[in-house]
């Protein structure tokens, strides 16, 4: 079989072994891969999502200028609104830029398309590779995990979420050139691990948009898992249209359509994500449950507004 696999894959990954959760302390994960359209931001935002309906306290860092995850969440802000710009350019504490979102136990440090200029920005800081770091550090106290989106590149603003982050997690999709493009972000890990942050590791991989229709996505499974091993989640993340839409809707899978198979399938991942991690305040039980209940309540609500509609219709 070939799917573009590079050489290292004969032998396996074998960076630092993952740290463990610290009492009391936020653990950091940054969600990265340098290609566009793997699935990153939905991962992010969906793996958020049901943590928090499982009772952590998440914190979402969109740290793409597209801010695709902002708005995912349904968070918008104008241009003169505190960013995570303002939090690693001009060092304003994160606090005051974080946003609530619908869910509990859910808030964002929202993106703007100013952030695509910190990138040269940075160039001349000192420390230019710690600043979100710095910033993160206060935020640790106050929730049980910190995922940061990261952009589809590997530059400065990347290696900020790589200095900053206790591991990665890498969604990979299931699709022809899967490996492609893993070596140079294993190398980029590792010159961070060396340099800036000791310990730094893939910690875990995920694949996403798999699609059970084809053999060559059950090859991107096999591949993908002879390579790292239990590095890589048994969870696998299927190619939907209801993941697709719910974007467009403002809200996570385990919002806009709990009983979905992508939201049953992000809501395993988290399972297995906090049990990896030890991140005891999450339970699987009550995301799945408070997942349903949010849903009812919101059905509930929209049917209610219709019959009063109805009523002042007959009124009239
Ligand atoms: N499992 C999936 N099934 C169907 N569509 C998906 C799935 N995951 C992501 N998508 C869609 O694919 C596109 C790219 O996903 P996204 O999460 O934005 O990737 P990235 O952040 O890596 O660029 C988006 O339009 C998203 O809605
Ligand atoms: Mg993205």
């Amino acid at each position: 079989m070939d799917t573009h696999a590079s050489q290292e894959t004969e032998t396996g990954y074998a960076g630092p072994s993952a740290r463990l959760a610290v009492e009391g302390r936020a653990t950091v994960i940054a969600v990265a891969n340098q290609k566009g359209g793997v699935g990153k931001t939905t991962t992010t935002v969906s793996l958020s999502a049901a943590l928090a309906q499982g009772g952590a306290r998440v914190l979402l860092i969109d740290l793409d200028p597209q801010g695709n995850a902002s708005t995912g969440l349904d968070v918008r802000i104008s241009s003169d609104e505190p960013s995570t710009y303002d939090a690693i350019v001009e060092g304003l504490p994160i606090a005051q830029a974080v946003r609530a979102t619908a869910i509990d136990g859910l808030s964002v440090l929202p993106s703007s398309l100013e952030l695509a200029g910190a990138e040269v920005e940075l160039v001349q800081a000192m420390a230019r590779e710690r600043a979100l770091a710095r910033a993160v550090e206060p935020a640790r106290a106050e929730h049980d995990v910190i995922l940061i989106d990261c952009p589809p590149s590997l530059g400065l603003l990347t290696i900020n979420a790589f200095v900053a982050a206790d591991q990665l997690l890498v969604p990979i999709q299931c699709e022809y050139y899967a490996l492609e493009g893993l070596t140079q972000l294993m190398r980029t890990v590792n010159l961070v691990e060396e340099n800036l942050n000791p310990g730094l590791s893939i910690g875990s991989v995920v694949l996403t948009m798999y699609d059970a229709r084809t053999r060559l996505a059950q090859q991107v499974v096999d591949e993908v898992h002879g390579f790292f091993q239990d590095r890589a989640y048994s969870t696998v993340i299927p190619r939907t249209v209801r993941l697709s839409e719910a974007p467009s809707y403002a809200q996570p899978i385990t919002v806009f359509d709990p009983e979905s198979r992508g939201a049953e399938a992000y809501l395993a991942l988290a399972e297995e994500f906090a049990t990896r991690l030890g991140i005891a305040a999450f339970d699987a039980k009550r995301a799945t449950r408070v997942a349903k209940e949010t849903k009812a309540a919101e059905i509930a609500a929209i049917e209610a507004a219709q019959d009063a509609d109805k009523r002042t219709g007959d009124e009239a």
